[in-house]
């Protein structure tokens, strides 16, 4: 099931999103949808963070590992992309590319990309592991 964050799952999104090693910053409850299941556990997160009024990121995407691979994302994304403003952003690792394009979002290059995702994805070539690179993806 599927249900907007509350206050109380702060610790519990946090935590995820340390373990899965995506970006821990901008992780304010109040965007968030939380999947839980019958025990009412959090499995999985997601959420809109805007940047400035104009530009949404569809961010903090996050499943428990033994929860994989049940359709849990796709739920979460699908719920957030029918409640976001266009253009939807996004940033992931290159491996990641293949997964978002299944809703459509295409990568950007970096003359097409907003100021904000510009300096991130300038910022993130230094830290990379060999092999990636930080896409940008667009839905429009
Ligand atoms: C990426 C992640 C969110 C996927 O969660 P999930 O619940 O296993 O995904 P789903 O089961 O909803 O899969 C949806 C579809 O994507 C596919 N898929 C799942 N993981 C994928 C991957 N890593 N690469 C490509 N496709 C993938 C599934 O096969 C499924 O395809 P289908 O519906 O066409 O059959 C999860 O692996 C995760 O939490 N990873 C760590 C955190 C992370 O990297 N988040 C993304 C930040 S940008």
């Amino acid at each position: 099931m599927l249900r907007p964050a509350t206050e109380a799952d702060s610790a519990a999104i946090r935590n995820l999103i340390h373990r899965v090693g995506i970006n821990p910053t901008g992780l304010d409850w109040r965007r968030f949808v939380v999947a839980v299941d019958g025990s009412g556990r959090m499995r999985g997160c997601g959420q809109l963070k805007p940047h400035g009024k104009d530009i949404g990121e569809l961010a903090s995407i996050a499943v428990e590992l033994e929860d994989r691979g049940k359709g849990i994302a796709r739920l979460i994304i699908e719920h957030l992309i029918a409640r976001a403003r266009r253009p939807l952003y996004l940033t992931c690792r290159s491996s990641l590319g293949p997964f978002y394009e299944k809703w459509n979002f295409h990568t950007i290059g970096l003359n097409e990309m907003p100021p904000y995702f510009n300096r991130l994805v300038r910022l993130a070539s230094l830290f990379m592991p060999k092999g990636e690179s930080l896409l940008v993806m667009r839905l429009l």
